[in-house]
């Protein structure tokens, strides 16, 4: 093989586009000659951050989608189908947690709110799986080889005090990469492979109250984290592409139901 991380017209489709990692995965995997579908429900957002990849020369389309939704999903996949002939590739960007499904210092787990950890949960769980069955159905009609790549995070594997839905909808991810990676395969053999990446600690929209102080300085909490990463430091979002990057190439063509820790080595430390 020439090159077997070469991606060069495969089209992407990545849900949570306009997020921060999701976005950062978007912008190099367009530079590295990928057709890439940004999916977002946030059409503000999503306008920007095409209007600034297509700036720089990117061969990118934004569309306005609903994770949550399968009519909506499926219009976008037809328009995605009708403008580019097939998919070779989804990331399920979407995803993220909210204040009410994590526990406050001063409470515990009986004051939780049950319909904010419902709603975590669908958004991570329903919104990965929805748009895997939608596309998937896409990708049994290519005749090249595919492959889908989900968020999970070290919340799925290490139990972080306070954060429940969240990580009981990333430990959720792990089993779904895990199942439908055993499923397609044992039905469809090497047509589509599934993997995930668990990014360990980014500092981020979702969690920047809990690491960080109104004066920018880190709190208690972050300093634990890096204190538990041999790295010793936080991740930055434009470490986590390149792992995706040859999840869907030729070169991982056997891998399949893999999570990756990209994470400093908080996953495999034992704080000692
Ligand atoms: N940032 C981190 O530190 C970190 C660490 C581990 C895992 N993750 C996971 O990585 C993934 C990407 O994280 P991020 O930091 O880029 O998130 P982000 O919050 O920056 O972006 C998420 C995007 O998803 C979009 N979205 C929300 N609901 C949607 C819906 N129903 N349909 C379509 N789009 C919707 C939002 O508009 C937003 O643009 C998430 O699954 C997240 O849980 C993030």
């Amino acid at each position: 093989m020439k090159n077997p991380f070469d991606i060069t017209g495969q089209v992407v489709v990545v849900t949570g586009a306009a997020g921060v990692l999701a976005g950062q995965t978007t912008r190099h995997l367009a530079e590295n000659g990928a057709i890439v579908a940004l999916l977002d429900i946030n059409k503000e957002k999503l306008d920007a951050r095409v209007d600034e990849f297509r700036k720089d020369g990117l061969n990118v389309s934004g569309f306005v989608s609903n994770v949550l939704d399968e009519a909506i999903l499926e219009k976008t996949r037809d328009e995605i189908l009708s403008r580019f002939g097939k998919v070779d590739v989804l990331i399920n960007g979407a995803g993220g947690n909210m204040p009410g499904a994590t526990i406050p210092p001063d409470k515990t787990v009986f004051d939780l709110k049950i319909a904010d950890w419902d709603k975590v949960l669908a958004l991570n769980l329903k919104g990965t799986l929805l748009p895997s069955i939608v596309f998937a159905k896409a990708m049994l009609q290519n005749p090249g080889k595919c492959s889908i790549v989900n968020f999970s995070s070290m919340a799925a594997t290490r139990m972080i005090t306070r954060v429940l839905g969240y990580s009981n909808a990333k430990g959720a991810i792990d089993n779904l990469t895990r199942w439908l990676a055993m499923e397609f395969a044992r039905v469809h053999g090497d047509k589509i492979r599934v993997n995930a990446v668990a990014p360990g600690w980014f500092i981020g929209d979702q969690n920047r109250a809990l690491l960080t102080n109104p004066d920018g300085s880190l709190t208690e909490r972050a300093h634990k984290v890096i204190n538990n990463t041999p790295m010793g430091r936080f991740g930055e979002a434009n470490e986590v592409p390149g792992t995706i990057h040859y999840l869907i190439s030729p070169a991982a063509n056997f891998v399949t139901g893999q999570i990756v820790a990209i994470d400093g080595g908080f996953s495999i430390f034992s704080g000692v």
